[in-house]
Order: C-alpha cells, then structure tokens, then sequence
C-alpha cells in the first residue's frame, strides 16, 4: 500500500521529534462568520438546508468543520460509537464535557451544540440548570440538547432564561429506550402524530432555538416542519426537515453494524483503516518499517570520532 505523507515538513531537514497535530492559530482563518442560532433561523427562512454532523474529538471536528457542516453536535451517543457503551445511558457528565472542550478546540465556524447525558438534567431543575451552564461556561458549547417532548418545555425555558440556548429532541430518543420499549419509530398512529406535533409546539414556545426530529415518519417530519418557527432538524425523519444530521461513525461505516435504513455510507473507514493497519503490521514483521530513511542518524562529525576510537577500543 503506498504510504501518503501529509505533512511532507515532517522528517525533512529541520527534525520534528514528535507526532504532533498542527492546531490552528486563534481567531478565524476562514474568515467565515460563526453560526449562530440567527443564522440557522435565516436558512429555515430562506429556504437553504442545515448541515449537521456529530463529532466527538479534535481531529474529525476539524474536518467537519472545514468541510462547512453548519451544526455540530456532540452527540451521547459517543457512549456507543466511540466509548463502546451498549447504549447512551452510561454516558457522564465528564466524559460529555471531556469530548465537547476536545471539539470546541477545532470549532471555528460551526454551531457547537452538546448532548445533556442521561441523568444530567431528570433531577431537580437547579441541578440540570447547573450542569447546562457547565457546557456553555467550561466546555465551550454554544447551546445544549436535551430529549423529550412538552415534558421538558418548563426546563428549556429556565435554560434559555439562563442564557443556555437549548436544541429539543422528539420522536425516537434513545435516552428512553427503556420506556419505548427498545428502538421504535415513532409517530405512527394519529394519536401519535398529535403528541409530537404538540410536543414540538411546546418546545418552541418555551424557546428552543431548533428541534432534532428522529426517527418519525416523513409525513410527520414535513407537517412538524411546516408548522414550527424554528428549525426541524431530521435524522431518520425524512427529506422535509430544516436540515440533517448524522452519527459521524454511521457515515465512515466505523459502527461494526449494519447500516439502518435512514443512513447513508459516504466511505469505507472500516475498510480503509484495515487496509493502513494490515500494512503497518506487515511492514513490521517483515523488518520494513522503519526504513533508513525514518531514523534518526549521529552527525558524520561524531560518527568519525567513534570510528576513530573504535580500533583502540577493540585493542584494548
Ligand atoms: O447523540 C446523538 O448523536 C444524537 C443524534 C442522533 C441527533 O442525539
């Protein structure tokens, strides 16, 4: 496999004597104007679709920046796609904030939203007020996301009266897999449609900036689209929403499972880290790596003098 340099700078002349990430200078190279929660309202408004992503460290943050993704979530479902959690419910506080600072590093455009974890904001509404403000004030977040529908709307207007824009979750939320009965599609029946419809309503007027819509019907998704004055995020809700997002692992097909139907594959990851990781290894074993080329070497000037010393060395 041919080995691609990236950074041919690296092991020229001038040494770099570590594997090092080059993080950008502080401001904004792009010049590009941050997007906010204005600027997301003028795309629903003028018609122009949201691009969302979930990332969860630097690196692919920064790609999904650079590549101009409007939103980018932190999403708890790092509990599955990068901690190996069967489910988001482990998720913590920590490990939530560990990964949003990691991302909002790399942020300079996007729209930084991160997941409140399970647990994080079910208790009193002091504490989930307190653990909101941690990913503002600590983390770097530009607003926060939490799951459920007109349940929550006391909470999302505490939030957004604490200054902490808050972006609502319904339909399919994968914190109550529990009491969904496992993952099912929701908003089938007419009954159905009405609670979220509602649901949505009252998010909205308790002041959500946007709304992720997951896992409905795409007839539900266009009517709760139309309806609302505020963005419809869809995953798994069909075309007719504000916008999209994905599980970065789920475009990279980096899951280890079977796509789902609402996904789409944009590359092979799996195939292509294995293809790296297999040369690697093969390159090793067979005393190819690291070459003459990729050591490190004594100057001449001290070489020639343990030549010299050498003889003498070997006499004694
Ligand atoms: O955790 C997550 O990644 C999410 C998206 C699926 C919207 O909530």
């Amino acid at each position: 496999m041919p080995v691609i340099r990236l950074h041919p700078q690296f092991g020229a002349a001038l040494e770099n004597i570590m594997s090092v990430t080059q993080l950008r200078a502080g401001g904004n190279p792009l010049s590009l104007p941050r997007v906010t929660s204005d600027s997301l309202l003028t795309k629903k408004r003028t018609g122009h679709p949201i691009t969302a992503l979930t990332a969860y460290d630097y690196p692919t943050a920064r790609l999904v920046d650079e590549a101009g993704i409007d939103m980018v979530l932190v999403g708890d479902s790092l509990g599955m796609v990068v901690l190996g959690y069967e489910n988001t419910l482990p998720v913590t506080m920590d490990e939530m904030l560990h990964h949003t600072r990691a991302v909002a590093r790399a942020l300079r455009r996007a729209f930084l939203v991160a997941d409140m974890p399970y647990g994080s904001y079910h208790g009193s509404p002091r504490e989930a007020t307190h653990n909101a403000i941690r990913f503002v004030k600590d983390a770097g977040a530009q607003a926060v996301k939490i799951e459920g529908g007109g349940v929550r709307a006391e909470l999302v207007k505490r939030l957004t009266d604490a200054e902490v824009p808050v972006v609502a979750h319904i339909g399919l939320t994968p914190q109550s897999v529990h009491s969904m009965g496992g993952y099912r599609v929701q908003g089938k029946s007419l009954d159905a449609m009405d609670r979220l419809s509602a649901d949505a309503r009252a998010l909205e007027d308790a002041g959500a900036v946007a709304i992720v819509l997951e896992g409905i019907p795409r007839e539900l998704a266009a009517r709760i689209t139309a309806q609302s004055g505020v963005p419809t995020i869809g995953i798994g809700a069909g075309p007719d929403c504000d916008g999209q997002i994905l599980v970065f692992h789920d475009l990279f097909n980096l899951t280890f499972a079977p796509a789902a139907k609402f996904t789409r594959q944009y590359a092979d990851g799996a195939a292509f880290f294995s293809s790296a990781l297999q040369s690697y290894r093969d390159d090793v074993a067979a005393h190819k790596f690291p070459s003459d080329a990729e050591s490190y070497h004594l100057s001449r000037e001290v070489q020639a003098a343990i030549a010299a010393t050498e003889p003498r060395a070997r006499k004694a």
